[in-house]
């Protein structure tokens, strides 16, 4: 495929340029001009792509549209087609999620002596934390500190981030990489065996732990062979269910979790589950494409776990506030929205506009360098478009070589290098084209340090938890927040689960639910959880002539 002849021209000026341009860094911007771009530019600050909630416990908050019509969906049970005495299988704690988030607390809960049941929407690993590439925080050497890498978590959201959740997170990161090592994950490392590290956007120190650019796939990798080790015949055990995502959560008459409704998709058909606890731990929603932009994403991202947790009654936090990662894949059109690690820019990659002129400094925060992004292709008017209309901006790939030395890009990026071979892309020796895509739902469910929310039995760990990150989190902590929260919630919910009797599962909740819609004079949309995006092509969207 390579690059077509509409887009040579302004790759050659970005060659042209790239010798003046080495070790020339384009300067950082002040406070005032990052708030004045954000402003201006960011999706976030685009007032008309949000609403208020008009009912459920964030009533009166804003949140994009996508998101806000999911909320308050009408259920996709009805209680009068359920009978809930008629139950399918028991346990103690009810993960949702096979992601990395979901199989940490599985085994936390597991080793912790509860009987666990993971039940995913699609297969065990089929998740966000597969396709994370950059890396893992922790502070671990001897240059740096618990205390440092709060700071800049805490700096990175701006100070919006719950401290006891940040200390949570800071605090753990160490035990979390000795633990994923004793299981068998390969970091990368230095000739004589230590930790290798480096640099992160908004880190002080280089804490960032990486498998080469497939940090997630090797955590996912070893996490997933772990629960499939510890399944077995003798309780405690941990069960696993493919594509069952839980559709509603069941409450005693206390307001206690007691249960849930999974839908089979093999069969289509509802099935009943006792349990004594539930984590939550699926994932974000960029599949639900805020703003029509691409994503990152993992097929099953459509904010499932928000929606349950909602309706009955868990409080959400920062649900206005989405990452756009700056560089997302725009060209070819195959791998639209694809991540490209911020580790390229990291090794020094700069980025160029149409005319292969620095527009930026690599490595402002992501929700900054998106909005330069955006800006450069919109009032500047120095975007390159690709042939099928994409706006987007060079990253000069092959300066990380010339800054490195050969090789360099090949050992540090090879699923990238590949990836782009697959269409004919030497990103070695030709820089590739980038441009903003939805990368992460900076809020979600607000969590205790524990994992616990305030209904009881109910936990939540990885994207679908709020509050950690505040307005922004920075690369390599929700790798680290995945493993840290889901390994505390899967220990709570075990020790809640073994002195708690929930009553009779009931669907209580949803009476005052459906009035609430009413009330509100709301009528109209599906029914939620969404469970899998809709790519369909509507009649109604193709233009007449085809
Ligand atoms: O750019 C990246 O590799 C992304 C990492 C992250 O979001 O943590």
């Amino acid at each position: 495929m390579s690059y077509p002849a509409s887009i040579r021209e302004s790759l050659t000026k970005v060659e042209a340029s790239r010798n003046s341009r080495l070790g020339v860094a384009y300067p950082r911007m002040t406070p005032e001009e990052r708030q004045t771009i954000l402003n201006e530019y960011h999706p976030d600050y685009i007032t008309e792509a949000f609403r208020q909630l008009r009912i459920g416990p964030n009533k009166g908050d804003r949140t994009p549209m996508e998101l806000a019509d999911a909320l308050e969906a009408s259920p996709i049970v009805n209680p009068m087609d359920l009978n809930l005495d008629e139950y399918h299988s028991s346990c103690d704690v009810l993960i949702i999620g096979g992601g990395g988030a979901g199989t940490s607390a599985a085994l936390l809960a597991h080793a912790n002596g509860a009987d666990v049941l993971i039940t995913t929407k699609l297969r065990l690993g089929d998740a966000n934390t597969m396709m994370a590439q950059g890396g893992i925080q922790a502070a671990d050497k001897e240059n740096d500190s618990p205390a440092t890498h709060y700071l800049d978590v805490i700096g990175g959201g701006s100070f919006t981030n719950d401290p006891a959740l940040v200390e949570a997170l800071v605090m753990d990161a160490p035990v979390v990489i000795s633990w994923l090592e004793s299981l068998g994950v390969m970091f990368d490392k230095e000739p004589d065996g230590t930790m290798r590290t480096i640099h992160g956007g908004g880190t002080s120190r280089k804490r960032m732990h990486a498998a080469r650019d497939y940090t997630g796939a090797e955590i996912m990798r070893v996490l997933r062979d772990e629960v499939r080790s510890n399944i077995g015949d003798t309780p405690p055990t941990i069960r696993v269910w493919e594509f069952r995502p839980v559709v509603e959560l069941l409450l005693d008459e206390e307001g206690r979790i007691a249960g849930a409704v999974l839908k089979d998709l093999d069969i289509g058909k509802l099935m009943v589950v006792k349990t004594k606890s539930v984590v939550i731990a699926t994932g974000g929603s960029g599949r639900l494409h805020y703003q029509k932009f691409p994503t990152t994403n993992h097929y099953g991202a459509t904010g499932d776990g928000l929606v349950l947790a909602y309706r009955i009654g868990a409080k959400l936090a920062f649900i206005d506030t989405m990452q756009y990662h700056p560089t997302g894949c725009a060209y070819p059109e195959q791998i639209l929205g694809q991540l490209v690690t911020e580790k390229v820019r990291g090794l020094g990659a700069q980025v160029c506009n149409v005319d292969g002129e620095q527009f930026v400094y690599p490595l402002e925060t992501r929700d900054v360098e998106s909005a330069a992004f955006i800006r450069e292709c919109s009032s500047k008017g120095k975007g390159v478009i690709t042939p099928t209309g994409q706006p987007c901006v060079w990253l000069d790939s092959p300066m990380i070589d010339l800054i490195h030395g050969p090789g360099t890009i090949a050992k540090e990026l090879p699923a990238m290098v590949r990836q782009y071979k697959r269409f004919d892309i030497d990103m070695i020796r030709e820089p590739i084209l980038v441009y903003p895509t939805l990368h992460y739902q900076n809020g979600g469910i607000f969590i205790h340090p524990d994992g616990g929310t305030d209904v009881p039995g109910l936990y939540v760990a990885g994207e679908a938890a709020g509050g950690i990150h505040g307005r922004n989190r920075l690369m390599g902590n929700s790798l680290l927040d995945i493993c840290v929260f889901g390994r505390r919630a899967g220990i709570a919910a075990a020790t809640y689960s073994s002195d708690v009797r929930p009553g009779k599962p009931t669907l209580d909740h949803l009476d005052p639910w459906i009035q609430a819609r009413k009330q509100a004079g709301i009528s109209e949309g599906a029914p939620s959880p969404v469970i899998l995006p809709d790519y369909t092509v509507r009649e109604e969207t193709i233009p007449a002539s085809s």
